[in-house]
């Protein structure tokens, strides 16, 4: 088959190209089409070897991821990790699943188109661990509300839930998956995600009564007794030790150290709230698990007829009680086969094969049938609502398969046969799209391209597939004809039918070599990843997928809420036979490929590094294996054989016009004629690049490669021009911003002081108003309208007063006070008067005192009785008005010692000085007596004179006929 080879198709390759350009130092090459030697297996294996040993697990081949399981925890998963390739460029980044995430999520919100991300690789290879890592991706990254919060936990929650049930500890993986999960998740035109649904593919039901060496039974069981609470298991009739179950100990290793059950359980149970189960669905779920269990400890005992006899009634208590069925039925229908012929009723006993083989059935269809219940209840959880997200139009949907890997097994049955043609299909999609979107580009672009060799594996489904011809039809045919049909005949019809096949072997069919490696039992199948030799046995038991009539009828009585959806009555009556196991699953698979088919696929391809669940280890002969069978080499020489690299002519031209004078700085032509100018002017031989419609299309990547260097040289010595030119604009630059500053400083401190200004004339404005509302309310009570002015005029007349108090007593001037002030005025008027008093008081000497003393005496006796009074007052008295001469030493003495007899007349120019002296001396004030006229005195011995005062021109003192004295006092003298 030739598969016509050339670039990729999506714009991955372009992008990475550069990327690795750009990273190129990186160890190996991020991107295999980059491997110089790139027909070369070794090298290939050996860029691998060189990323993985670094802990790069991840490289391109274009778009397609390809993923190396490390087996052991890489810190590349963290929020920053996924918050780095969000919205970026594949080529920005190093490789990574979240680019793949990343891409497909874009191109569905901007093309609004349905994707696919197909993860396949074989078991073990970190499918599961990758799906899981991208939904995850989208819940962190994509838009988010309180509705869209909700489904993107039970998205992510459905995953515990169904791992719990579907997963096992096989040899290949702890965790591998026993069914084919196909998840939807719905976006919103916003891109958020609103809803998904789940499609479930063939659970590997026979794990439920049988496990290999090495192998477990489904988690689930294993985790309810390690984790369940006391009071559960009592309830369920269960023990806590998985060795009391028959169903759990077949592989011989019911505990593994890499799996914590009893945390699982944890996880597990509240997933199950979340994906909105109620407490009595849980414990109606977990009632079945728990039957399950029982069902395996029912055992048998022949009688003497040889008719199988239950011997454990205690399950069957158990059993009854926890499916809520009638005990007598169930044990019954255990041990006998109803048959419905010729429209009567025959009940046959069963001997002790059938009865555990009718045992194992019933156990069988009651966890698959559950599980496809699980799928359907996550799935209603998990449906769109409408009504929640009103106005939300349209959705887009992204896929995400996740189905079991290739496996080989040292015993290969039924399911592996089908596991693997499932993956011979999705390697046939992978091969179809691939092709398909490679043509659709070169057509679309109008360039010619070469065929190359591929193997296309559409033999080998066509010979599992074909109708009539293919091995599930042989095999249905055998289940469904007349007579003694077994798992030989239809070795011999398969023989008989294919025997030409290349990829078909049986023993009888194999040449001498081989047919020691075959067993009469097997036949074997060239897959595309390798061979498989599968066993015959219970092929047909497991196709038919049957269960005895009268069982059926007893699950359909049940009274568990799942069992009695799970079972439905119809089939009880449904003449038609069912669809064989193989059929269905043929069925559902090429549904599953039609909806594939419909969306724009994207690739991760997982490797397993070695078989031993190891990390840090490289095992190069399963990695080569692997390589071979994943067409990962022929993937590599289509891209590289066609052209490794195209870009949009804008594209193009926009990253490399500098390097061509005729682009540089700006092209006004059409991209297009840049483009060829440009390739030109580059040397570009017409062998190694293409002209398409709107792209370039370059063969080869070290024709890239050199243009990109040149594009390094052109801009470091751009940079060397830009230099010297940058000190200038420097400068400038250092100055414009300095003068930038001032202005914004000096149009600051402008605003501010404007500011300040507004603001006082807006207090003036306020205050003026106050003013005049209180002056007209002025005589009012206080109230607010006036206490401002109040207090304001108040406070004015104070602070005036103050500035104009009395200088001095005498000094008699004072405001006049406000109406409110009058009283305070008053009194402070007093207290300003007396402090001046007492002030001028408190300063007078010694010598001033005894002066005004003597005046003040002066002014008792003489004020108002004597005509010059007044004259007198400011006239200092003083202590002598002798002089030193004048003062006769004798005189002095006769004065002292003589006593003075009769009457005195004294004359003196100073009188009242002289009086009030004398007065003051003799203590006498109240003794004188001031007549203007005459004065009457006694002169001894009763005897009265008379003194007459006269104004005269000439002083003149008499004794005058009358005998009166007389004394004239000249006028101008009078003292
Ligand atoms: N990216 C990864 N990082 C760390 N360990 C991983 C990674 N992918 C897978 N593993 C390990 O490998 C085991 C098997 O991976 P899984 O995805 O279940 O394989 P598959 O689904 O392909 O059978 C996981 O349980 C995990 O231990
Ligand atoms: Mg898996």
């Amino acid at each position: 088959m030739k598969f016509r080879a050339a670039g990729a198709g999506s714009d991955g390759i372009r992008i990475t190209m550069e990327s690795a350009l750009t990273a190129r130092d990186r160890v190996g090459v991020q991107d295999f089409v980059l491997l110089e030697n790139f027909t070369s297996e070794a090298a290939f294996i050996e860029n691998l070897r060189k990323r993985f040993k670094e802990n790069l697990i991840y490289t391109y081949i274009g778009s397609v991821l390809v993923s190396v399981n490390p087996y052991k925890e890489l810190e590349i998963y963290s929020k920053q990790h996924m918050e780095r390739y969000r919205g970026v460029s594949f080529y920005e980044v190093s490789p990574h699943l979240y680019a793949i995430a990343d891409n497909s999520y874009r191109s569905l919100r901007m093309e609004r188109k349905d994707q696919c991300i197909l993860i396949s690789g074989e078991s073990g290879a970190g499918k599961t661990e990758a799906t899981k890592k991208i939904l995850q991706y989208y819940a962190v990254t994509c838009p988010a509300s309180q509705q869209v919060e909700t489904v993107k936990d039970r998205l992510l929650q459905s995953n515990p839930v169904l791992e719990a049930f579907g997963n096992a500890k096989t040899l290949r993986n702890d965790n591998s998956s026993r069914f084919g999960k196909y998840m939807d998740v719905q976006f919103d035109y916003r891109g958020a995600p609103v809803g998904g649904h789940i499609l479930n593919y063939l659970l590997e039901k026979s794990r439920v009564v049988h496990q290999n060496h090495g192998e477990r039974n489904f988690h689930i069981f294993y985790q309810l007794l390690e984790g369940g609470e006391e009071d559960l298991l009592r309830r369920l009739g269960l023990e806590k030790s998985p060795q009391q179950y028959h169903y759990l100990v077949k592989g011989q290793c019911a505990r593994v150290s890499s799996i914590n059950d009893k945390n699982d359980w944890k996880i597990v149970r509240r997933a199950l709230t979340i994906i909105s189960f109620n407490d009595s669905e849980v414990e109606d779920l977990l009632s079945i698990v728990a039957s399950v269990l029982h069902l395996g400890n029912v055992q048998f005992a022949a009688d003497e007829q040889g008719n199988a006899q239950v011997t454990t009634e205690n399950q069957i208590k158990y059993l009854a009680r926890l499916l809520a069925v009638e005990g007598s039925v169930l044990r019954d229908s255990l041990i006998h086969k109803k048959i419905i012929a010729k429209g009567e009723e025959l009940i046959s006993p069963l001997n002790l094969e059938q009865a555990a083989y009718a045992r194992d059935a019933l156990a069988k269809a009651i966890y698959g049938r559950t599980f496809s219940w699980l799928v359907n209840k996550v799935n209603k959880s998990l449906a769109y609502k409408e009504g929640e997200f009103p106005g939300w139009r349209s959705t887009t949907v992204l896929g995400l398969l996740d189905i079991y890997g290739f496996e080989v097994f040292q015993h290969n049955s039924f399911e592996q046969f089908c596991i693997n043609y499932c993956n011979e299909k999705l390697q046939q999609l992978f091969i179809e799209l691939t092709l398909k979107s490679e043509q659709e580009e070169y057509e679309s672009e109008g360039i010619a391209w070469e065929p190359v060799q591929y193997f296309n594996n559409k033999i080998i489904c066509d010979l599992v597939e074909e109708k009539f011809k293919g091995i599930i039809s042989i095999l249905d045919e055998e289940c469904l004809r007349p007579g003694d049909a077994t798992d030989t005949t239809f070795l011999e019809k398969l023989e008989e039918t294919v025997k030409n096949h290349p990829h078909f072997l049986t023993h009888k069919l194999a040449d001498q070599k081989t047919r020691k490696s075959l067993g009469r039992e097997e036949f074997r199948l060239l897959h595309y990843a390798g061979e498989v030799t599968y066993s015959v046995a219970g092929f047909l038991d497991k196709n038919n997928d049957l269960l005895f009539r009268n069982l059926k009828e007893t699950m359909c009585n049940s009274e568990n809420p799942i069992i009695n959806q799970c079972f439905d009555r119809t089939e009880l009556t449904d003449k038609k036979r069912p669809e064989t196991a193989a059929t269905q699953f043929k069925n559902s698979l090429s549904k599953l490929m039609e909806i594939l088919m419909s969306k724009e696929p994207s690739y991760i391809r997982c490797i397993k590094p070695n078989d031993a669940k190891q990390a840090d280890r490289f095992d190069e002969v399963l990695i080569r294996h692997q390589v071979k069978y994943l067409g990962l080499m022929e993937n590599l020489r289509v891209r590289r054989a066609g052209f490794a690299y195209r870009r949009k002519y804008e594209v193009f031209l926009q990253r490399y016009k500098s390097l061509c004078p005729e682009t540089w700085p700006t092209w006004d032509g059409r991209p297009h004629d840049g483009v060829a100018v440009l390739v030109k002017h580059l040397g570009y031989k017409p062998e190694e690049y293409k002209m398409g419609r709107t792209k370039i299309f370059i063969r080869f990547p070290k024709t890239l490669f050199a243009t990109e260097d040149a594009l390094e040289v052109r801009k470091q010595s751009l940079a060397t021009k830009m230099q010297a030119t940058w000190r200038g604009f420097y400068r400038r630059k250092k100055f414009l911003h300095m003068k930038h500053s001032a202005i914004t400083i000096q149009s600051w401190w402008r605003g501010t002081l404007g500011r300040r200004k507004a603001a006082k004339k807006k207090r003036a404005v306020e205050t003026i108003r106050r003013f005049i509302k209180g002056f007209i309310y002025r005589n009012y009570p206080r109230c607010p309208e006036n206490e401002y002015f109040l207090d304001y005029i108040r406070f004015s007349f104070l602070m005036n007063l103050k500035r104009n108090l009395p200088k001095n007593v005498l000094d008699k001037s004072w405001p006049t006070p406000p109406p409110s002030l009058c009283e305070a005025s008053q009194l402070l008027r007093q207290l300003c008067m007396q402090n001046m008093v007492w002030s001028y008081c408190k300063r007078i000497s010694p010598e001033w005192k005894q002066q005004l003393e003597q005046k003040v005496i002066a002014s008792e006796i003489f004020k108002g009785k004597k005509d010059n009074y007044p004259q007198s007052v400011p006239r200092l008295f003083i202590n002598t008005r002798l002089g030193n001469e004048e003062i006769n030493a004798k005189v002095l003495q006769a004065l002292e010692n003589e006593a003075i007899k009769g009457d005195v007349v004294l004359q003196s120019d100073h009188v009242i000085e002289t009086l009030t002296k004398t007065a003051m001396r003799a203590d006498k004030v109240n003794n004188v007596n001031i007549n203007q006229g005459s004065i009457k005195f006694t002169v001894g011995q009763g005897k009265e004179g008379i003194i007459d005062f006269i104004s005269g021109s000439e002083l003149l003192i008499a004794k005058a006929k009358n005998g009166h004295l007389t004394v004239v006092a000249p006028r101008l003298n009078s003292r």
